[in-house]
């Protein structure tokens, strides 16, 4: 599918799952942002709620750009391979994606569309790694996975610390993450999807590394590190055994500049040991907890799916990495920070990434790919006009 055959195509970008809480934030930033020429469409499964989210978007940005409607259901797959042949780039957020997401990323892999989603779900990745990767670099489509905060800040404040550090050699780099937010249904249902699948999760992994080409000359690694004390940060670091650092490595595989052997840590910083304890036990007691069904639909029943945060509650919360880098005798201290990280910060990295891939001058790549390979320093320098921070805090 050439480049040209999909500019042809009547929308830049689709967003699927549009009524869902995030996609409402996505749909709003898009309305408010997005250039005037941009030809975009909300698509979901109703079309009333569709029609009257249209509704409000026109009524909140009068003047602003045109909006399609396209309805579509994960359970009619014909109504998936409709959007994605009408659109050149397609952000999902329909999920939990190992549940609901495959058909769709099929249908871009076949038609040659961009395609993004909110997965942090890394069975997800590695199963439609194995499975359209390769049908998807015939047809030029990009597939990228985790474009929230999941995994745009980690992903990208890597990117960018190593940037600061010496080239073609050994580079370490650990991540510290801090924040303050609350769950939607959305997150909840998929997270506790994701701690019943331990088994899946590990069989999908090894069928990745059954199908993925081995690294050869360079190495890229992301061990998952020991709680300690990190004086670098002043904080108790915990590993955090979320999707990231698995993006992370795979920026490292696919990018040269990240050196010759490189290695990254991802952990979460605490400040008061108590804390960090009742944390780790809280997880713990949530992973055991979701393996017993009926437990698990009583925990996913506290919040329904298209419940989220309230605005006051999502303009108290935060979220700070901070990452140590170091290499060729140089150490680099960085920071990402930012506003809600779940869900008004996660729509704004979700709807630049969507505009980039439809917009930006990017390389020539595509498959399964990660932000920092597809967009790298045009979705950084995107995110600090929109107000996210990308700073050097300090060298040595
Ligand atoms: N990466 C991150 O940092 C991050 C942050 C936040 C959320 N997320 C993920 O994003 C996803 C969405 O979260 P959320 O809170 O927005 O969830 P949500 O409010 O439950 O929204 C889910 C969306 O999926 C749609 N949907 C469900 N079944 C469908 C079907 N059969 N056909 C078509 N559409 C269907 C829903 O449509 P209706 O509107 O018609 O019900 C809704 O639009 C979750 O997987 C969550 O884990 C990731």
């Amino acid at each position: 599918m050439s480049r040209l055959k999909r500019a042809e195509r009547p929308y830049d970008i689709v967003l699927f799952g549009a009524t869902g809480f995030v996609g409402t934030l996505t749909a709003e930033y898009l309305a408010a942002h997005a250039p005037r020429d941009l030809r975009w469409a909300l698509a979901g499964r109703s079309e009333l709620k569709l029609a009257r989210l249209r509704e409000r978007l026109r009524e909140g940005t009068p003047g602003g750009t045109e909006i399609g409607v396209l309805r579509a259901d994960v359970g009619d797959p014909a109504s998936l391979r409709r959007l994605a042949e009408r659109a050149r780039v397609v952000a999902t957020t329909v999920g939990p994606y190992v549940t609901y997401g495959e058909e769709l990323v099929a249908a871009c892999a076949d038609a040659g569309t961009d395609y993004l989603d909110l997965t942090g779900e890394p069975e997800f990745v590695d199963l439609t790694y194995v499975r359209h990767d390769a049908r998807a670099r015939e047809t030029g489509a990009r597939l990228v996975h985790a474009c929230g905060f999941d995994s745009v800040p980690h992903d990208l404040g890597v990117h960018f610390t190593v940037r600061q550090l010496p080239e073609g050699v050994p580079l370490r780099v650990d991540g510290f993450v801090t924040a303050e937010g609350a769950l939607s249904g959305g997150t909840l249902a998929s997270a506790l999807n994701q701690f019943a699948r331990v088994p899946h999760l590990a069989s999908a992994a090894r069928e990745r590394r059954r199908h993925e080409p081995r690294l050869v000359g360079r190495r890229a690694t992301t061990p998952a590190g020991t709680p300690r004390f990190a004086p670098e940060v002043g904080a108790w670091a915990l590993p955090l055994p979320t999707v990231d650092p698995q993006i992370v490595r795979r920026s490292a595989r696919a990018l040269q500049r990240y050196g010759p052997d490189f290695r990254y840590r991802h952990y979460a910083a605490v400040r008061r040991l108590p804390v960090a304890i009742g944390g780790a036990a809280g997880v713990g007691a949530l992973i055991a907890a979701a393996q017993l069904p009926p437990v698990r639909g009583w925990l996913s029943a506290r919040l329904k799916p298209g419940e989220g945060p309230g605005e006051e509650k999502r303009a108290r919360s935060w979220f700070r990495v901070r990452f140590v880098g170091e290499g060729g005798g140089r150490r680099v201290y960085t920071e990402v920070a930012g506003g809600d990280p779940g869900y008004g910060e996660t729509a704004k990295m979700f709807a630049e990434s969507a505009l980039s891939l439809a917009f930006d001058d990017l390389p020539p790549i595509a498959g399964q790919v990660t932000t920092a390979q597809a967009m790298g320093d045009a979705l950084t320098g995107r995110l600090r006009r929109a107000g996210i921070v990308f700073r050097v805090a300090a060298t040595r």
